[in-house]
């Protein structure tokens, strides 16, 4: 594809947009907007643009469009399927200046909120309100609700309470051609017309810019119980998950952590102690929540029954706010301490949960196959395990080519097992490569059409979910 490269007329024209200090073409600036959390890829926007207003993201969009420009959507650029990186140069067009939570609205249960606001913000400001926003991606300190909705982020609340998606009524979106619509209307039900609001949830800002959200809330669960599991056998484990389910509860997270990601991660954070023993496989973080505690214990006594039928070792009840806070803490950060680590790559697969089993000993299997190592941790309830592939002792040539095989290998499973490529982590830019294993050329040129209705000259976001 080509684009226009940026010229001094451009930035000029930018600049009366914006504002004359928020657009930026120093080399600190370029670099750090050239690159999101993916593996240690990188590619410099030519430069980098921040609206403060939905008006001015549609009117820099107007412009890139007739100039046909490169516009490169990005939040906190925590994303890890390289979605925010600005492949063909151009702009990075920033949201963070539309950061406001505009309303929390209490007689009916719904926020209105700026694509810029950080998660774990939104879901303090509903906290004080007694209300609750449950999607809690593991980056939900720094990553932006524009970004969540981009690639419809989950978190180990997702099992009880859905995805980001979920929670959606209506978006306001700056389109490609510089119009900003609405999706739906502010409303818990609505069979009028096509769903454009689903479809720009996790369409990784390819599709228009998202520049306001609607949200549907909940009441706060008043308490929870938390449980750190061990097994001496990680499949086993697995095979635990799904039993809880059947046995009729459903947990509000139910995380999966092998051996490494925990040991890993111990490392890293340093300020969390936890003896395990020499046996342990993996551990289950379960949690249950609600209003009545006596309900929730009930359910950890018939929890702790079912998981001792799949040989799981003493539990650990996290007690106080510190406990759980530290157990959180541990599984949140294991991403960042297996990238600490180590080169590595990561893999978002789902499958049905009572196949999750099934998944991780084909993972393993394929990494002795092709000589890879990987550290397998997430959400475990909803069949979703990120496998994060060690580079450790390949060489260069085999990381690049026969891991490649590798992956297709275990994405190939994934679909026996009726799975997908990637849970919550979006295609984005790494993706890509995989997506026929999952999508009839019918089905991507379907997909593929519905882009050019909404970007008939390809300048949202480029190079992004297909090949
Ligand atoms: C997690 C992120 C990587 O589950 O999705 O920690
Ligand atoms: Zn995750």
């Amino acid at each position: 594809m080509q684009y226009k490269s940026i010229d001094q007329q451009d930035l000029d024209h930018f600049r009366l947009t914006v504002g004359a200090g928020q657009v930026f073409t120093d080399q600190d600036n370029l670099r750090e907007y050239s690159h999101d959390e993916t593996e240690d890829l990188s590619y410099l926007p030519e430069a980098v643009v921040k609206p403060g207003t939905a008006e001015e993201v549609a009117a820099i969009l107007r412009y890139c469009n007739e100039k046909g420009i490169a516009v490169t959507p990005s939040g906190a650029r925590t994303g890890l399927s390289g979605g925010a990186l600005p492949l063909f140069g151009g702009i990075n067009l920033s949201v963070e200046r539309l950061n406001k939570i505009v309303e929390v609205d209490e007689r009916n249960l719904q926020a209105t909120v700026e694509p810029g606001v950080i998660n774990q913000v939104f879901h303090e400001a509903c906290k004080a309100k007694g209300l609750f926003y449950p999607p809690d991606p593991s980056s939900w300190g720094s990553s932006y609700i524009g970004g969540n909705l981009a690639l419809n982020a989950g978190g180990p609340k997702a099992v009880k309470y859905g995805v980001t998606n979920a929670y959606v009524l209506n978006l306001q979106v700056a389109l490609a051609n510089g119009e900003l619509i609405w999706t739906g209307a502010n409303v818990l039900k609505n069979s009028t017309g096509y769903n454009l609001t689903q479809l720009m949830v996790g369409s990784e800002g390819t599709l228009g810019i998202i520049t306001k959200a609607v949200f549907k809330l909940l009441p706060y669960p008043k308490t929870n119980v938390l449980m750190l599991v061990p097994f001496a056998s990680a499949e086993k484990a697995c095979e635990a998950v799904s039993a809880i389910f059947q046995a009729g509860i459903t947990p509000s997270a139910m995380e999966f952590m092998e051996r490494d990601a925990i040991d890993w991660t111990l490392r890293y954070v340093e300020d969390v102690q936890l003896p395990i023993g020499e046996e342990v496989e993996a551990h289950l973080l379960i949690e249950v929540d609600g209003n009545e505690e006596e309900q929730l214990m009930k359910d950890c006594e018939k929890m702790a029954e079912i998981v001792e039928r799949f040989g799981a070792g003493d539990i650990l009840f996290a007690d106080n706010d510190n406990d759980k806070a530290a157990l959180w803490k541990l599984r949140r950060r294991v991403g960042e301490a297996v990238k600490a680590n180590s080169v590595y790559k990561e893999e978002d697969t789902v499958v049905p949960r009572a196949e999750l089993a099934k998944l991780l000993k084909g993972v393993k299997e394929i990494g002795a196959e092709y000589g890879f190592k990987s550290v397998c941790y997430g959400h475990a309830g909803d069949g979703n395990l990120h496998v994060n592939i060690i580079k450790g002792h390949m060489s260069d040539a085999e990381w690049k080519v026969d891991l490649k095989k590798g992956i297709r290998k275990i994405f190939e499973l994934v679909r026996e097992l009726k799975g997908t490529i990637s849970g919550e982590h979006g295609i984005g830019l790494v993706q890509k490569e995989y997506l026929d294993i999952v999508f009839s050329k019918e089905e991507l040129n379907l997909q593929k059409q519905i882009k050019k209705v909404f970007d008939p000259k390809g300048i949202l976001n480029p190079g992004k979910i297909f090949m």
